[in-house]
């Protein structure tokens, strides 16, 4: 890229979002200084440690900061000071009433407004409620001493875990919320070598789009659930009534799984903000509160299959498969996994479980559960296996060994990623999710 048209990015915040967008615009040809308050994630981050699990991110990482295209720093202000694209990604966690606390974007208005210098593009990334860009622009003009111009863009993100790198670079659309005619010109400048729709809007509109889109997405995971429950009681395959539903374009077959509930750090939050958002406005949006209430009892449902399965659950000793939220992930936020495998040990079971990459976040979210070096280890002597999180690798293992080594033959199959015939040739009972 030539040096006109590589531009000087400082991102602030080394959450999730944070890092793959300095990774990604750095690999795009522009010069990024990630920067966060946190000096230790700062110090692992230059020695090239990504301590986030996410397919290709280290490679890219590595990649730029070797051709000095990405950097990192704990000194906020002179990244602010060094660059014309401020990023604001930093946590926005809920309040005790759902609503986003914004003091840590509240604290980094502050910094920029310490640090200016000249014209900045500041681009709030994170997931705020509306109106949040124009309370930015506020907090700066305010607490500014010397007066600099400035521009803050509502540039929502939709990367997904697992698959962030390639959903950055190639994303459905990219959204910008500005009322600033010379912002928009240098945002999509910045972002000219992605090929995608963009939709450029007002701020609010920017912010709303964010949380519609999370919450739809929630509503089509619980509707399928809500389905699933109805084809069980009348014998129909949820998985065969997804597929005939997607074929209609209008529908897609995207977010139509049938599974344990949706969980991760962004849909169940996402879903309580919107609904203290829509509060606040007047509009009582009992729909949503509806997608929250299915998504709850769909977790209850696993935990009552096995404990009908085997007449009661005190003593039994169940075999987890699976703890993070979903597949090629170590997260465990909200992990429907982590719930249930919370409420069978409530109820008196033995768990032990085993997931390729969230064992270490799950030991102290479950104190109370033992863990396996792989997942036949998990099985050994159990009354139930009982698969949550839909990783490739349970797919593929030795059914056959696996029933030989359990106590009796009860798999309760999740997340409907396994094939009951045969399974019930090698006599096993099979449960599934609405089939
Ligand atoms: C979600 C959105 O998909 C992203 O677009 C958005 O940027 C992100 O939140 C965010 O706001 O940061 P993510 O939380 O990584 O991404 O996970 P998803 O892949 O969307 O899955 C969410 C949950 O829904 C998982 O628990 C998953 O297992 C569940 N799910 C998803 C189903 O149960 N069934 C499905 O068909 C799809």
């Amino acid at each position: 890229m030539s040096s006109k048209t590589k531009m000087e990015c400082c991102v602030i915040g080394t959450g999730y979002v944070g890092l793959v967008t300095g990774a990604c615009l750095a690999d795009l040809g522009h010069s990024v200084t990630c920067a966060d308050r946190d000096k230790e994630k700062i110090e692992s981050l230059s020695r090239g440690r990504v301590l986030i699990f996410e397919a290709g991110l280290e490679a890219i990482v590595e990649r730029n900061v070797a051709s000095r295209n990405l950097g990192f720093t704990s000194d906020i202000r002179r990244a602010i000071a060094s660059c014309e694209f401020i990023f604001i990604t930093v946590d926005t966690p809920p309040d005790a009433e759902g609503k986003a606390d914004l003091a840590n974007v509240d604290s980094v208005a502050r910094e920029i407004a310490a640090a200016i210098n000249g014209y900045k593009v500041i681009i709030n990334k994170s997931t705020v409620p509306v109106g949040s860009t124009r309370r930015v622009q506020r907090i700066i003009e305010e607490a500014m001493e010397e007066y600099h111009e400035f521009d803050v863009v509502s540039n929502p993100e939709f990367l997904r875990e697992g698959t962030a790198v390639s959903d950055f670079l190639k994303p459905a659309r990219i959204v910008i919320g500005s009322d600033s005619q010379k912002a928009i010109m240098r945002i999509t400048g910045l972002y000219r070598r992605i090929d995608a729709p963009l939709l450029v809007t007002d701020p609010v509109s920017a912010e709303m789009i964010k949380y519609a889109s999370n919450a739809f997405l929630a509503t089509k995971v619980s509707y399928i659930n809500a389905i699933a429950n109805i084809c069980e009681a009348v014998g129909a395959d949820v998985r065969e009534v997804s597929l005939g539903m997607g074929y209609d374009e209008r529908i897609g077959f995207e977010f139509l799984k049938a599974g344990p509930g949706f969980g991760g750090s962004c849909f169940p939050k996402d879903c309580r903000a919107l609904l203290a958002i829509s509060g606040d406005s007047g509009y009582d949006f009992n729909l949503l509160e509806g997608v929250l209430e299915v998504n709850q009892e769909q977790q209850e449902r696993v935990v009552a299959k096995v404990e009908r399965a085997l007449g009661g659950l005190d003593g039994k000793n169940i075999g987890v498969l699976g703890l993070a939220f979903k597949a090629n992930t170590d997260d465990i936020r909200e992990s429907p996994a982590v719930n249930v495998t919370r409420m069978l040990l409530e109820k008196g079971a033995r768990v032990t479980a085993y997931d390729p990459q969230a064992m270490d976040n799950a030991r102290q979210a479950l104190p109370g559960a033992g863990f396996a070096e792989d997942p036949y280890q998990a099985v050994q002597g159990a009354d139930a296996m009982v698969l949550l999180t839909e990783w490739d690798e349970f797919k593929w293992l030795d059914y056959g060994r696996a029933r030989e080594l359990m106590e009796s033959p009860l798999i309760v199959d999740a997340r409907n990623c396994l094939d009951p015939v045969v399974l019930r040739k090698l006599g096993f009972h099979y449960e599934g999710v609405g089939r």
